[in-house]
């Protein structure tokens, strides 16, 4: 057993924080003020690799290992959690699942494309009544011989305005439950597709959330991933791995906040010695800093294993639990540290606050990262 990173590894981890300081920084703020989607910064991330981090080279990818990813996204998110929610869903949502499942047709259409950031993706599974409950699917996609008729709403899309291929899941045959459901890739300008109302959200105020509907959009068989009934299963394995992203979001808002907090308490005199010097800041500083390291370390072990080619459900569940708490302790902490200054926008600390609620509730929210460990360790046992 070892805790080294490969040389790889480091050199990726220090371009995407090199990258984030000299891209994501300057102007992150404006960003989440007017809810700028970072167009410029995500065709960087695009041309730099970190949008197909781990997809197969011939397919235009990067050929990372997974542990790689989890660097990256740490350190992007230190800065810009709205940036890394797009390197996220684009990796893991949409990458992943169409290397793995897709034909060579569409690996070579849509693939090649989505790894470079030439088009961005969408993966969309929740809708108005359907979110934590993501088998009582509204969405329909009727099956017409040699296409799909669908029908229906999906909301929360994360890259929803911005995206070129979306990939969607909706019910084909009701009587079969879940083993009669679809996931469809569906493109941008399809007759009937219409992107819906932007979401003005609490936090990740960069990244655009949409809602989509769907009204008779004819969507050729060929462009079902898996076989039919496939879909369920293909979203439940995919938010699998997107849930080792969504860990490494909430881990880089934790450590970013923690950094902060630590340099302030160390710059910012009370009482004529620095703050950090006072035991009671001292102590959040070591609770903080033991938080960011438990969440690494799960982060880590999860995309160990699923570099391994073991089973890491459990694992990546585990990780986005403790990780997002971590975000959120960490960040309120953070603010606290910075007393009055930590309130404004200026430090950085209040965003961070405002981010790391997310990492809670999208790709499973905490109840459900509970029901997924717990279902695992009851079945090991
Ligand atoms: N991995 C692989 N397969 C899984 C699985 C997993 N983690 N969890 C369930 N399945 C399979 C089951 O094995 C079962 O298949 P079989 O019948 O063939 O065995 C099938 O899926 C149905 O499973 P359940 O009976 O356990 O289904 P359930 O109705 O009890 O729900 C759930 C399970 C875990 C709660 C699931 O509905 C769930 O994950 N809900 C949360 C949805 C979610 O995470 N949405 C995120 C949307 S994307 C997003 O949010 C992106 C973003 O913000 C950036
Ligand atoms: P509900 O499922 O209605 O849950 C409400 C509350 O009840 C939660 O606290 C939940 O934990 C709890 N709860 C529900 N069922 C149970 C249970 N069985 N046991 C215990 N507690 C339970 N979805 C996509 O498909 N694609 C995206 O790109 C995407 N991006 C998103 C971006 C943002 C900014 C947001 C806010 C959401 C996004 N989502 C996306 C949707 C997200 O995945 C859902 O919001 C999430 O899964 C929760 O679903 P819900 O909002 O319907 O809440």
């Amino acid at each position: 057993m070892t805790f080294d990173f490969t040389e790889e590894q480091l050199a990726v981890r220090d371009a995407a924080r090199e990258f984030a300081q000299k891209e994501l920084l300057p102007g992150v703020i404006e960003r989440d003020e007017q809810q700028k989607f970072p167009h410029e910064q995500v065709k960087k991330m695009g041309e730099l690799g970190f949008l197909g981090m781990m997809v197969d080279p011939k397919y235009g990818g990067g050929g990372m290992d997974t542990v790689s990813y989890v660097l990256a996204m740490e350190e992007i998110s230190k800065i810009d959690a709205s940036a890394s929610v797009v390197m996220s869903v684009n990796n893991s949502l949409v990458c992943w699942g169409l290397e793995k499942y897709g034909t060579e047709e569409q690996k070579e259409k849509y693939l090649t494309k989505l790894a470079t950031g030439e088009i961005i993706g969408a993966f969309c599974l929740s809708e108005p009544e359907a979110g934590s409950d993501a088998t009582s699917q509204h969405t329909t996609a009727e099956d017409k011989g040699d296409y799909y008729l669908l029908n229906g709403n999906k909301n929360w899309i994360t890259n929803g305005g911005t995206a070129g291929v979306y990939l969607v899941i909706a019910q084909t045959d009701r009587e079969k439950g879940h083993k009669g459901i679809n996931c469809l890739i569906v493109e941008k300008g399809m007759k009937g597709f219409v992107v819906g109302k932007k979401e003005d959200k609490l936090g990740i105020r960069g990244s655009d959330t949409h809602s989509l509907g769907f009204t008779d959009v004819k969507v050729p068989k060929e462009n079902r991933i898996g076989p039919d009934g496939f879909g369920f299963k293909f979203a439940m394995e995919t938010l699998n791995g997107g849930r080792i992203g969504i860990a490494s979001q909430a881990l880089g808002i934790a450590s970013g906040a923690y950094e902060l907090a630590l340099k302030y308490s160390q710059e910012r005199k009370s009482f004529g010695k620095p703050i950090c010097e006072h035991q009671a800041i001292a102590f959040k500083l070591a609770d903080m800093a033991t938080q960011v390291e438990a969440a690494r370390m799960l982060c880590l072990k999860a995309a160990y294993l699923k570099d391994q080619k073991k089973d890491f459900s459990k694992y990546s569940a585990m990780a986005k639990l403790y990780a997002s708490q971590a975000a959120m302790d960490i960040s309120v902490e953070a603010v606290q540290v910075h007393g009055g200054y930590g309130y404004v926008k200026e430090y950085h600390v209040e965003r961070l606050m405002r981010d790391a609620k997310i990492t809670q509730i999208y790709e499973g929210t905490s109840e459900i990262q509970k029901i997924v460990i717990s279902r695992s360790v009851l079945k090991e046992s």
